[in-house]
């Protein structure tokens, strides 16, 4: 015999349990992203190795560690989507809507590839629930962006910690970056590898560095915040006034970087206690020089994700009370007619058909197994009297009834 084949390290199947949380997730994520004016895009899962580069950011590791990336048949160097704000702002720029003016709303989900050391939380194939805003510079936008995120975990009912900070803009965010290079240089030599590669490549990606030791090192390091340039300071001033107004907390962390280059002012994350050290759940922020990253015409805009696989950690589905029914045959004589039956009964009701003749303790084992809360079947007798037997398996009550009642019984 050959010897089995298994799923890659750090990739899942989702099925049974998972995969109708799976669903219940995406349908109200998805209703909820609706009524906040975003319609549906899915774009491809295989792009240019270039449109991450050129957005994720070259010294993120993301960029640099993590791509599943290769040279197709047509030697053309591709990779697999990482994350899905890129594929969305190449889409923009393709269409030449960034020319075109206007406001433009997108939501997505589905699978990224991460070449990340898999562990509880952190998978290389995961997936993404997200939104993304073109043409829209208002920090009241940061506001509905970081509600709708709010809405949709709390439907789920997640509690959360929102992390908000302002990265700046080009106009204050060079000379932060010169101060805190400075100020890092007398104590470089006792920061960790990544931290001195970072200092080089992008030095505020240090401020987020995991190791412990480098964070006590940095804790008198300048602040971000303090550094804002008058319309940098004004918006972020505003958003935290907007969110205060609307009850919605959070704690200023002048640490929170991200892990993507593309971010400009406000940057958020939203991160649970309860799911371990991998602890964000969902993140975001603005990233206005974007679509001219992508060759396309200056066009602020502002998105998100949520890690489909942690949130779902925390989800406990409501009850479901629909019935499921299944219908099953005596003898092979009734056969057609239960098949007939099924046939109307799927019309209003979740049903299993089973087309092996069976006695009655065979066939309750099979619907227990199924999920099934009620089995019907029919056989020679029930066919002469047009009735049909019907169990309940959750209150063991069972009755012979009309056929036409079994069908029309919700
Ligand atoms: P991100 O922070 O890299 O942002 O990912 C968003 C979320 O995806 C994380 O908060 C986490 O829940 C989940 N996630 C990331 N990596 C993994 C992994 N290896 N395994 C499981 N879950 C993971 C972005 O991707 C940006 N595109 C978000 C965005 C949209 N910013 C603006 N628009």
């Amino acid at each position: 015999m050959s010897s089995t084949i298994q799923s890659l390290r750090g990739m899942k199947d989702i099925v049974g349990n998972d995969s109708k949380l799976f669903i219940y997730f995406i349908e109200n994520a998805s209703r909820i992203a609706q009524k906040y004016g975003f319609s549906y895009i899915e774009t491809p899962l295989l792009e240019e190795t270039a449109l991450f580069k050129r957005s994720v950011g070259e010294s993120s590791d993301i960029v640099n560690k993590e791509m599943y990336q290769f040279i197709d048949k047509g030697q053309n160097d591709v990779c697999l989507r990482p994350e899905g704000t890129a594929g969305v702002v190449r889409y923009f720029v393709e269409k030449k809507l960034d020319r075109a003016g206007g406001v433009y709303k997108w939501y997505y989900y589905g699978a990224m590839f991460r070449y990340e050391r898999p562990q509880k939380g952190r998978l290389r194939e995961f997936h993404q629930f997200g939104c993304e805003v073109f043409g829209i510079s208002s920090v009241y936008e940061d506001a509905n962006i970081i509600m709708l995120i709010k809405e949709i975990l709390d439907f789920f009912g997640i509690g959360f910690t929102l992390k908000l900070n302002s990265l700046g803009c080009p106009n204050c965010m060079p000379q932060y970056k010169e101060n805190l290079v400075k100020n890092i240089s007398s104590f470089k030599e006792k920061l960790c590898e990544d931290c001195n590669k970072r200092l080089i490549t992008n030095p505020i990606r240090v401020l987020d560095c995991k190791v412990e030791a480098c964070q006590k090192l940095l804790i008198n390091s300048p602040k971000i915040t303090n550094s804002l340039c008058i319309s940098c300071n004004s918006d972020f001033t505003k958003l935290k006034e907007i969110l205060d107004f609307n009850n919605i907390s959070y704690e200023v962390d002048s640490n929170l970087v991200r892990g993507l280059d593309y971010y400009n002012k406000t940057a958020f994350e939203f991160v649970s206690n309860e799911i371990g050290s991998q602890s964000a759940i969902a993140g975001g922020g603005r990233y206005d020089r974007l679509v001219e990253f992508l060759g396309g015409k200056n066009s602020p805009g502002i998105g998100f994700a949520i890690g489909i696989e942690r949130l779902l950690e925390l989800v406990v589905m409501k009850e479901s009370k629909e019935d499921f029914v299944y219908i099953g045959v005596l003898d092979e004589s009734s056969l057609n007619k239960a098949f007939e039956l099924s046939i109307k009964k799927r019309k209003t009701t979740k049903t299993h058909f089973e087309y092996n003749p069976r006695g009655f303790a065979k066939h309750f084992g099979i619907a227990e197994k199924l999920g099934c809360n009620i089995v019907a079947l029919l056989g020679e007798n029930e066919l002469k009297n047009k009735t049909i037997f019907v169990k309940n398996i959750d209150t063991k009550e069972e009755k012979n009834i009309n056929i036409e009642d079994f069908l029309n019984e919700k």
